[in-house]
């Protein structure tokens, strides 16, 4: 029996994305729709989706329709489009009073009311449409009330009798914590006795945290990540609430989209190839280094950096690693990545100390991170924590072994290389600090030399399967548990 699936998400790719909840949205969604289910997405229509040239159509029914936030006013329509490669619809929910920022995210005032009205939106246009979901499955803390919405707001309507709810959590390191002044505008002021009171108290409301509370089943994207989030030092305060809530709590690896990101179909990459024809990797690897201008070494490999730049990433590490390893041993780094100041200029320094050897391309670029995934011969990833990490998958099946910290998704999917036995896929360390990653950059450098062996670790990871295909399965368990 196919099912009713609700998707709320406040990035999917290829419409809106600055990391890798884009592309889970987009690849879980697709992903469900090929299994055959009615899966319906929502989406702000962001100032720069509406510039996006793709045939949106008005939903006819949804224009111009009025929605309370409390004292505020606003109109809303709906649009819709086919997320590519698939059975299923996109609904963008068009309010440029809200989204007519030029980024995703606007980091101001308004944010919290951006993504309220997106999630009341998306559930009244379920109503509107008579469509009754089976699941509404949210993302992160934007569209966490969700479930105590279904509570509270909606509780009357038989619709959403049976529907039940799933809250991923992509990061706890982001929260949606805003002052409790907001309870009448997102709808809960009527409700505060279901809210955490601590936080009441001292004069502030959650997104994620009531979402934890109420969702009836919470996923997080990888096996270690479901661990690592309970415990004090990478829940962010919200691990007691994650004990208590661990039986509903479950860890399920993301997938890959091999449609989007494989080596043999890449349009992106000037030179295609596959595990059994691997010329077009070095014919990338010097592509690459001509469009940046980067004296094409002989024997060097090529070391790829693409990030956000945050402390996430664990990109502290690199101060005291990168110089003393660019000085002294033969390689090239290609870093392309944007956000905090620090990392920004500490990439930009970095380049300008040490030219010919260095290249950092500050902004964000889709064509330009498929490039690196291809180009590089080692893929950069020190998280500090990682909830699952898209990238280290990614380029394991272009051929890119990836240096990695062992935490969250990362020690999930990189197995430690062994040149004794050439099992393995990548490099990890351990601990989170300098001498940890310089010992994994060490062994990478130093296992590049063995040709044979190398080639070996590149056709370890190009073997592994992370596909939504089969990652899609633990969901639908899920879903069906859930629906009973
Ligand atoms: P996160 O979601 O924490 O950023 P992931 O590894 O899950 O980490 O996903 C990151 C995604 O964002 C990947 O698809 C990566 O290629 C992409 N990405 C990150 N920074 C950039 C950038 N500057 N340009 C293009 N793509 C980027
Ligand atoms: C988050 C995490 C990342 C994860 C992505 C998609 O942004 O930082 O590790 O892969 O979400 O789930």
């Amino acid at each position: 029996m196919p099912l009713r699936i609700c998707q709320i998400a406040a990035e999917v790719t290829p419409f809106a994305k600055t990391g890798g909840l884009g592309d889970v949205a987009a690849g879980l969604s697709r992903a469900l729709g090929k299994q055959g289910h009615d899966v319906r997405v929502f989406l702000p229509f962001y100032a720069r989706v509406v510039k996006l040239d793709f045939p949106f159509v008005a939903v006819d029914f949804l224009r111009d329709v009025e929605i309370h936030l409390g004292a505020r006013k606003f109109t809303y329509s709906v649009f819709t489009a086919r997320l590519p490669d698939s059975a299923v619809d996109v609904y963008f929910v068009h309010c440029p009073a809200l989204y007519h920022h030029d980024s995703i995210y606007s980091g101001e005032w308004d944010e919290y009311l951006r993504y309220a009205l997106l999630t009341r939106v998306a559930l009244e246009t379920c109503q509107r449409m008579g469509w009754a979901p089976d699941i509404v499955h949210v993302h992160d803390w934007h569209t966490a009330l969700a479930p105590i919405y279904l509570r509270t707001i909606y509780a009357w309507d038989r619709l959403f009798a049976k529907t039940r709810t799933v809250l991923t959590l992509h990061n706890l390191g982001y929260q949606g914590v805003f002052s409790s002044q907001v309870l009448e505008e997102i709808g809960l002021a009527g409700h505060s006795e279901m809210l955490y009171n601590e936080d009441l108290a001292a004069g502030r409301v959650s997104f994620l945290k009531t979402g934890l509370l109420y969702a009836d089943a919470l996923t997080t994207v990888s096996r270690t990540y479901a661990q690592e989030i309970q415990t004090a030092e990478h829940g962010f305060g919200l691990d007691a609430l994650l004990r208590a809530r661990a039986n509903h709590l479950v860890g399920i690896v993301n997938g890959v989209d091999y449609g989007e990101w494989s080596p043999e179909s890449d349009p992106y990459i000037p030179h295609k190839y596959s595990a059994e024809r691997l010329e077009g990797k070095e014919a990338t690897k010097r592509a690459l280094l001509e469009k940046i201008g980067l004296p094409v070494p002989r024997q060097a490999p090529v070391v790829g950096l693409v990030s956000r730049l945050t402390s996430q990433k664990g990109l502290d590490l690199l101060f005291d690693t990168l110089p003393e390893f660019l000085y002294h041993r033969d390689f090239r780094f290609i870093a392309l990545g944007s956000g905090e100041e620090r990392y920004e200029s500490f990439l930009s320094w970095l380049q300008v100390t040490f030219p010919g050897k260095v290249w950092y391309f500050r902004g964000y670029s889709e064509e330009l991170s498929h490039w690196i995934e291809a180009g590089a011969d080692i893929f950069l990833m020190p998280s500090r924590y990682e909830p699952c990490g898209l990238n280290q998958m990614y380029s394991l099946r272009y051929g890119t072994p990836p240096v990695v910290r062992r935490t969250g998704g990362l020690a999930d999917t990189v197995e430690q290389w062994n040149p004794v036995t050439r099992t393995g896929t990548g490099f990890s360390f351990d601990h989170f600090t300098p001498e940890g990653l310089r010992w994994a950059l060490d062994f990478a450098l130093t296992a590049y030399r063995d040709v044979a062996a190398w080639k070996q670790l590149m056709l370890n990871g190009m073997a592994k399967d992370f596909s939504w295909a089969r990652q899609v399965r633990p969901y639908e368990e899920l879903y069906r548990r859930l629906a009973g």
